[in-house]
């Protein structure tokens, strides 16, 4: 089945470059067939009149942490009051994680997995961290697994309360063992009071050995080595890098490792925001992520990461969406994602406004009209009037609606 989406007023194709076509259409089936003028566009087999919406590629969300169980509002709160984030709140998660059941987790992040993709994820990475027994992070990358193709194993967030020593031994090893089949990532938290240099190569380098890909919690609370040992590994992706040294801007700007800022976890820490401005002036490939947990980042909202990297990082609304979707898609090294030339996965969303800037330009306004995964629309409005139902609805349910993979 081929479905042709027209009258497409501001079409961002992200190819090349953010690629953007006025009066567009786009014909897809699970990948997109054509992308052209709509006075030009081929016949297909259903159509669909956007009536001058603009259109884009699926947020590609390259940093979650949804296996968890609980929350952490009176933590954010004391927070609000002035006591600093230490990351130390980790150890309430992993509790609350290692007494729920499976079933409360998989819904956990069911829940959490609807409502990103009703805000436009149409990819989400989610990783471990929350169990930190090889028992609690294998069914965490496992039911991680049930929901996407894109799991990283991060069985070193922290070292557990209980069993410290020899903590690195056990994730390097027996853990790595029972989790690496679940997952295609592994990730470390390198920061004081987490892992250091030398723990966090080892961690990266036995995952590495395994099959799995390196990506790494880099400069987030301090300006520590993480971002040089990115680099030196080929991480995929250096993440928050919020405290860089012009040395580490300058190696990843001579890097193939994209530097992936999580402006919801400055947000909700009050930390200093990233200087995405200065990365971009380097070169450096910059994504956006949510970084969605509920410690640092309670948020499932890729909109509310642009309006942030808009206002308070130095990034233009055009940056920040391509960040937030071509970005996201590097971070991943996926190049079948975060953009819509043919052969891309048909993956969009149809925004209830003219233009991508309204993103960052309407903070806080539920703009995602419609999204589409692999060609298939999943259901947000149903109302009269509403945007997919100018030529009929097209909104046949998924059959795993919240599943990202
Ligand atoms: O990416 N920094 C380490 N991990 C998470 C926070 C986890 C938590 O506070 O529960 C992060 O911000
Ligand atoms: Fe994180």
């Amino acid at each position: 089945m081929s479905l042709l989406i027209t009258n497409i007023g501001e079409l961002t194709t992200n190819d090349p470059e953010l690629g953007v076509l006025r009066d567009a259409a786009i014909v897809v089936g699970e990948r997109v067939e054509w992308v052209g003028p709509a006075a030009a566009a081929p016949a297909a087999d259903e159509r669909v009149d956007v009536r001058g919406a603009a259109v884009l590629p699926g947020f590609v969300d390259s940093h979650s942490h949804l296996v968890f169980a609980g929350d952490r509002a009176p933590e954010f709160a004391a927070r609000m009051a002035g006591e600093p984030y230490t990351g130390g709140g980790i150890r309430t998660t992993v509790a609350a994680t290692r007494a729920a059941t499976d079933d409360q987790l998989r819904a956990n992040v069911a829940r959490l997995v609807g409502e990103a993709l009703r805000q436009g994820t149409t990819t989400i990475e989610i990783k471990s961290g929350y169990g930190l027994s090889t028992l609690d992070e294998a069914r965490s990358v496992r039911i991680a697994r049930e929901f996407t193709d894109e799991v990283t194993f991060l069985g070193a967030h922290v070292k557990p309360a209980d069993s410290p020593d020899g903590y690195v031994d056990l994730v390097t090893g027996p853990m790595l063992d029972a989790c690496a089949e679940y997952a295609g990532w592994v990730d470390v938290f390198c920061e004081r009071g987490a892992f250091d240099v030398a723990e966090s190569r080892r961690v990266l380098k036995a995952g590495i050995a395994a099959g799995l890909r390196p990506r790494i919690h880099a400069n987030q609370l301090t300006m520590g080595g993480g971002v040089q040992l990115a680099v030196e590994l080929d991480c995929a992706s250096a993440d928050h890098c919020t405290h860089l040294s012009d040395a580490d801007v300058d190696a990843l700007a001579h890097s193939d490792t994209v530097a992936t800022l999580l402006p919801g976890a400055e947000f909700s820490t009050r930390a200093p925001y990233p200087d995405a401005r200065r990365l971009l002036a380097a070169g450096v490939t910059v994504a956006l992520a949510s970084d969605c947990n509920p410690g640092s980042s309670y948020t499932s909202s890729m909109p509310f990461c642009i309006a942030l990297a808009v206002r308070d990082m130095g990034m233009t609304p055009t940056e920040a969406v391509w960040a937030a979707t071509a970005g996201g898609a590097r971070a991943l090294r996926r190049p079948d994602l975060g953009h819509l030339a043919p052969g891309a996965s048909a993956d969009l969303i149809v925004l209830d406004a003219p233009s991508h800037l309204h993103l960052a330009y309407r903070p806080g306004v539920p703009l995602i009209a419609s999204v589409a995964r692999k060609g298939t629309f999943h259901s947000l409005c149903v109302e009269e009037g509403h945007l997919l139902n100018a030529s009929g609805p097209h909104h046949p349910e998924s059959p795993h609606k919240g599943v990202l993979s």
